[in-house]
């Protein structure tokens, strides 16, 4: 996510030599990606998405994506007897993750791709995911949804939330822009749940809410059949 991101910043391949859209859209731009979170209103959406999930003691969670930490060092101190993880392809936003984490126990930090995660089967009783699915280029997505799939535990759900779900043109500029942006397309209309149900997952639009420079963003939640 960038200042203009989702819907005109984002380049078609990926910057840096990387195999990943990083967080900011370039590495140089990673130190002011807090900063654009706030600005944009990321934090009401974190804490949204936290209550949504309704976390309990003990229950093993998985942020995919998790970038510099934001998301799960909240949902870790929103319930402080989680077992949480976080992982992302980039070690430069994992570092930034870590320093937030370091004075909580109980939360660690892997590098990972959401199309191969490198954790079990059923190992998760919970899988978060804020602003990362549009980072994916449409061809692994598929892969993404069962991989998600695969680390829930049976009954086992994801939390997620993204620019998805209906826009048309005529709701003005930050949704003309994403019916344009190919980051985008991907997550349109009932893209998103129609993904997770061909992964095997029973998938609703839960929410939607506004964010300033970006429009309306969509929760879904999607579980793993007991
Ligand atoms: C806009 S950031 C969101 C970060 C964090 N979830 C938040 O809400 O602040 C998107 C993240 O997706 C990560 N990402 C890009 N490609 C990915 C992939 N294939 N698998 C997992 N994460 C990926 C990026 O490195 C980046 O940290």
């Amino acid at each position: 996510m960038t200042e203009n991101t989702p819907h005109n910043a984002l380049p078609a391949a990926a910057p840096d030599g990387h195999d990943y859209l990083p967080a900011a859209g370039r590495d140089s731009l990673l130190p002011f990606y807090d900063l654009l979170t706030r600005a944009v209103g990321m934090t009401k959406i974190y804490d949204t998405l936290v209550d949504s999930a309704q976390l309990r003691p003990g229950q093993r969670v998985l942020e995919i994506g998790c970038g510099t930490g934001n998301l799960i060092v909240r949902a870790k101190k929103s319930e402080p007897r989680l077992d949480a993880v976080g992982s992302d392809p980039d070690p430069l936003a994992l570092a930034r993750a870590e320093r937030k984490a370091r004075a909580l126990t109980g939360i660690r930090f892997e590098r990972g791709y959401a199309q191969r995660l490198p954790f079990s089967d059923g190992e998760f009783d919970r899988v978060l995911s804020s602003m990362m699915w549009h980072h994916l280029p449409a061809d692994i997505k598929d892969a993404a949804a069962q991989e998600v799939r695969r680390v829930l535990r049976p009954g086992g759900t994801l939390y997620l939330v993204d620019v998805g779900g209906r826009v048309a043109a005529d709701e003005g500029r930050n949704a003309r822009r994403a019916l344009h942006n190919p980051h985008l397309t991907g997550n349109l209309g009932n893209a998103i749940p129609d993904r997770f149900a061909a992964a095997g997952m029973e998938c609703a639009e839960i929410a939607t809410k506004r964010l300033r420079r970006i429009g309306r963003i969509t929760f879904y939640r999607a579980t793993r059949p007991s």
